[in-house]
């Protein structure tokens, strides 16, 4: 994930067919992309659009990836699920990525991700779990989001930036049972968060570096391997701290976690920080949701509209007692049309806007494109988005009711929405994300209206997720009265 940008930004592009972009004699598609490097994400889509969905490129410096880029749902499906095990995630990845927990548990044992994945999948389907979850999401919005919103109103705040603290806190909660206070009405700034941040955009650098570069680097704790390594000290006294304060919990805790070597923190930290990530996505994806929603006052009436339905169906004892409302998950549920604008701005704004498979073995694509083992296979969803090919002539517009059909919900093939990943690597979380953003969203349309910053400019920033470069500035206005 993500590796597209880090290729792009170091690696030239160059396009083997006439349809791609121009090729320049010497530099490859390097001035091209050089011009439109602050615009990558439209210039990606349009020179998808030109090549009529899949282009070849060359990098020519650092290890000279080459491959293709790609928006086609067929080639997706074959990489996906049809022949996934010639498309596996790279080596690279791996070494890089587990490297710096040392000998550390997760070395080489695919096994025992391959056993986590499992179980996880179905802890993340029992009811059990999601009782569990969704109290303590209900707790979260309702003790900490909402009573922040409130003691901001009026006031412009960064709503990115809240919803990405939501996130860490929640994180925060449900691996340690630890308050984070993220979500403290100052604002705090988190050592702990803003070092750990650092640690994963550390192993993100080692990825943009070759081996030979970084593995030196580090020998000497120089350059941002010295930055990293100070970086996991403050992660690590955290979790030292942790630990002491939490020993007897850790040691009898039920889930099993046996120990307390800082090496198993760290591990349990890793694990969070995947995990972070798949909920940094909903955070990031809410904020753009809640942008879209501010551009469509249609939409945003339509979603109401579908609220109050909802909460008509409560009668007397929800109108006694309006402010409080907690939707249940059977309410959120009922929510079609905010599930549909959900979807439709996760589809535009897809939170990771990129993805890689290589294949470990000479292959041909179902409609006879070969593909050369080492060669990187690159899928771009925001340009998907923007294909009227794939989405019809109103591919670029924010319209919910594309996804509905007779009043019901419908999805897309995962190969052309692949926005929760596809195949046997589905995302094991989607539902509950679905249900956590629902949660967020109707609880605070509820209750505010959004008036963006004029003047602000929003637009996607080049990393691994598509945060908005400058964040979300809004006031958020009480609505005036619920409902009559
Ligand atoms: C790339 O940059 C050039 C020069 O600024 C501009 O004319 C062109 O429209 C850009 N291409 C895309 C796809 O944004
Ligand atoms: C959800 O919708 C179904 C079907 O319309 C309805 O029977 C049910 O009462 C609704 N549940 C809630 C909690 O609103
Ligand atoms: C990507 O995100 C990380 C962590 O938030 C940040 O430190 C880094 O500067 C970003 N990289 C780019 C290219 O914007």
């Amino acid at each position: 994930m993500g590796l597209f940008i880090i290729f792009i930004s170091k690696a030239i592009l160059q396009s083997l067919t006439t349809k791609g972009p121009m090729v320049w004699p010497i530099f490859g598609t390097f001035p091209t992309i050089a011009i439109n490097a602050s615009n990558l994400y439209e210039w990606g889509s349009k020179a998808l659009i030109k090549s009529g969905g899949t282009f070849y490129y060359r990098g020519l410096w650092m290890g000279g990836t080459h491959g293709m880029v790609t928006s086609d749902p067929v080639k997706i499906e074959y990489m996906l699920k049809t022949n996934f095990k010639n498309f596996p995630k790279g080596k690279a990845y791996k070494e890089r990525f587990y490297d710096f927990l040392g000998d550390g548990i997760f070395n080489a044992d695919d096994e025992l991700w391959k056993t986590q994945r499992r179980v996880a999948n179905a802890e993340m389907h029992s009811t059990r779990f999601i009782r569990f979850s969704m109290n303590s999401i209900k707790t979260l919005v309702h003790d900490k989001l909402l009573k922040l919103l409130d003691a901001k109103k009026g006031c412009v705040i960064d709503l990115q930036d809240v919803l990405l603290r939501f996130t860490f806190d929640n994180t925060c909660a449900v691996a340690f049972g630890v308050d984070s206070g993220c979500l403290d009405v100052e604002l705090p700034e988190i050592p702990f968060a803003k070092a750990f941040e650092k640690v994963t955009f550390m192993v993100l650098m080692r990825f943009l570096s070759p081996r030979y570069l970084w593995k030196p680097l580090k020998f000497f704790k120089i350059g941002f391997e010295k930055t990293m390594q100070e970086a996991v000290k403050v992660v690590h006294d955290f979790a030292e701290k942790t630990v002491r304060e939490r020993k007897k919990e850790l040691l009898y805790n039920k889930e099993g976690i046996k120990g307390t070597s800082r090496c198993d923190l760290l591990s349990r930290l890793i694990i969070m920080e995947q995990d972070k990530k798949e909920k940094d996505t909903s955070s990031v994806g809410l904020s753009w949701f809640f942008w879209l929603i501010a551009k469509n006052p249609l939409v945003e009436t339509r979603i109401l509209d579908e609220i109050y339905d909802i909460l008509q169906q409560r009668g007397k004892p929800y109108k006694e007692n309006q402010e409080n409302v907690v939707f249940t998950y059977d309410e959120l549920r009922n929510m079609t049309y905010l599930q549909a604008a959900i979807s439709e701005s996760l589809r535009l704004y897809p939170p990771v806007s990129f993805d890689h498979k290589e294949p470990q073995e000479d292959d041909v694509f179902p409609d006879g494109t070969p593909v050369k083992k080492g060669a990187r296979v690159l899928y771009m969803m925001y340009g998907m988005a923007r294909m009227e090919s794939l989405w019809g002539k109103d591919c670029c517009e924010y319209r919910p009711e594309r996804w509905i059909k007779n009043g019901e919900f419908v999805w897309e093939s995962q190969f052309k929405y692949t926005v929760f990943n596809a195949g046997p690597r589905l995302c094991v979380g989607k539902k509950f994300a679905y249900m956590q953003m629902k949660m967020i969203a109707a609880s605070i349309l509820l209750r505010y209206r959004l008036k963006l910053v004029e003047g602000h400019k929003v637009c996607p920033k080049v990393n691994t997720t598509l945060y908005m470069k400058y964040g979300l500035l809004v006031t958020m206005e009480p609505r005036a009265k619920l409902i009559d």
